[in-house]
């Protein structure tokens, strides 16, 4: 190992030597540190019972803070960062502000989501976010409680106040963590385990290259769980985490650049101002621990025939930078997929990034999401739907879903039969129907068959009604308006 791993915790500085890289920050608290207040419900993400807060220096030198989840989170991620727990939260022995809300207004309930809870809600008041009941419930759903007491825990979040630390302590934390920022990336070798974190993306490429079959690690939300539910055992891990030139986006002017190692909630500004409709998708992907760990790239790069990224970017007309080496090669995103789990990319190559043009005004383009619960849900189908309609004509279509075939799939079918035709009704009806040359899905435990097909054609009318081109009273609202006169 060429140096320790390096963190804060409560203002101290920790060093952890000769660990296992893929032993777990859940793991790392309950078991190592004894800091049994961090549960585990689920071990996959989804339960929130881990949630944990990171202090991380930004370029700006201001200290940001997210809610992640410890469970699916490896321990050299903690590298350079400050961690919080619900232990942390203890002032001269008082409960933190936070706590003091919880209790005040009868959230505190059962001592498993309790802790992942407060630390949601720390997490929330940290980075001084709104606690109106919109944006407490976005930072919320990705903590389950399962005696539906989610009433008194969203007034907890109104009544918890601004962050006593912000100010003076504040400062001191990005002091400390300026102090305990590496010069050189992370090298671990445990056990037959090793576990590489460079710094520039230079070295990143050269250790891809160099170990062709390692697992390239982004935020781990996927990886995380081939340990924790899987058991696999991974040789050689390599992180895009700590590159700096990874973690950002470019305005290319028609387009933006997304690097490897940007995470939903640092793109969520930046592709919103593309369309709406992804700030609407992002939303609902993950929870929001989900969000601030996993990645735009690794979404894509995981070749998921189910991920919400690849239909909605597909839609957009996105392009995929792959890198091996020094050299890269672009390619249009839906021909990164080749078949189930098998990706156009070559050993010792990675994703770099993504480009996506900005949406041109008056596009019909429209992004659905179709799964069983609103937050933190996969998605059963989702679709992206980009349509260019000229003096009453579609110019061009370009229509991807998820969900409906073994890769993320354009709609080539749909999309021939709806350019060149007038934007009616009737074209958009025949362009439904084409739907099932284009895709056979299967019936599994999130739809059957029957099911995606009847919900993707009815989203490619969706669209069109949604687009304003129709003139009968389709929606509920035009439906009261009518029947009140
Ligand atoms: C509770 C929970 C809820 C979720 N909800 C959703 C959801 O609603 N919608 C959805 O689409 N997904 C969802 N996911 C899946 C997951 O969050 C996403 O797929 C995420 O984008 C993966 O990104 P990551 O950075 O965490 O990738 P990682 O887990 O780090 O990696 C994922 C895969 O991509 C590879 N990889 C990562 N980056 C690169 C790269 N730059 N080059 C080459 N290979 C790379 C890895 O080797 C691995 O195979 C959920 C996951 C969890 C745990
Ligand atoms: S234990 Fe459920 S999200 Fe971590
Ligand atoms: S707080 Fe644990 S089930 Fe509701």
């Amino acid at each position: 190992m060429s140096r320790p791993i390096r963190f804060l915790l409560d203002g101290e500085v920790r060093e952890l030597r000769d660990i296992d890289p893929t032993l777990t920050v859940l793991n790392l608290l309950r078991y190592d540190l004894r800091r049994t207040g961090t549960k585990e419900g689920c071990a996959e993400g989804d339960c929130g019972a881990c949630t944990v807060v990171l202090g991380e220096l930004a370029a700006d030198g201001a200290v940001t803070f997210r809610a992640v989840n410890a469970c699916i989170l490896f321990a050299p991620m903690l590298d350079g960062r400050a961690l919080f727990t619900v232990e942390s939260l203890k002032k001269d022995g008082a409960p933190h502000p936070v706590q003091q809300a919880m209790v005040a207004n009868h959230a505190s309930q059962c001592g498993f989501c309790t802790p992942g809870f407060v630390m949601s809600l720390y997490a929330h008041q940290r980075s001084g976010a709104p606690t109106d009941s919109a944006s407490l419930k976005d930072a919320l759903a990705g903590n389950l409680c399962r005696c539906t007491g989610y009433g008194p825990i969203l007034a907890a979040g109104q009544a918890m106040g601004d962050d006593p630390d912000a100010g003076a302590a504040a400062d001191a934390l990005a002091v400390a963590l300026a102090a305990i920022q590496p010069d050189d990336g992370l090298e671990i070798e445990h056990r037959g385990r090793r576990f590489l974190a460079p710094r520039t993306a230079a070295a990143f490429a050269a250790a891809v290259q160099q170990y062709p079959d390692a697992t390239v690690l982004a935020g781990g939300t996927d990886v995380g769980l081939w340990v924790t539910k899987q058991h696999r055992d991974l040789t050689t891990v390599i992180s895009a985490n700590e590159v700096a030139e990874l973690r950002r986006i470019d305005d290319l002017g028609d387009a933006i650049r997304i690097g490897a190692g940007v995470r939903y909630t640092d793109a969520f500004s930046a592709l919103s101002d593309l369309h709406p409709e992804f700030g609407e998708l992002l939303r609902r992907l993950g929870g929001l621990q989900v969000r601030n760990a996993g990645t735009i790239c690794g979404n894509i790069a995981n070749g998921s025939p189910i991920g919400d990224m690849p239909p909605a970017l597909i839609a957009a007309g996105a392009s995929l930078v792959l890198r091996k080496g020094a050299a890269t090669r672009t390619m249009p995103l839906d021909a990164y997929f080749l078949a189930y789990g098998q990706q156009d990319r070559a050993p010792g190559e990675f994703v770099e990034a993504v480009i996506v043009p900005r949406v041109p005004a008056g596009r019909v383009f429209r992004l659905y999401k179709l799964s069983k619960r609103f937050d933190q849900d996969i998605s059963a189908v989702c679709a992206g739907i980009s349509i260019g309609v000229a003096d009453g004509r579609v110019t061009d279509a370009r229509i991807a879903f998820g969900g409906m075939a073994a890769t993320p799939k354009r709609a080539a079918a749909c999309e021939a039969a709806l350019t060149g035709q007038p934007w009616i009704e009737a074209t958009v009806r025949a362009a439904a129907e084409a739907l099932a040359n284009d895709f056979q899905p299967i019936d599994d435990m999130r739809a059957s068959a029957a099911y995606r097909l009847a919900a993707a054609r009815n989203l490619i009318v969706r669209a069109w009604l949604e687009s304003g081109a129709a003139s009968a009273p389709t929606r509920v609202l035009d439906a009261q308006a009518v029947a009140h006169g």
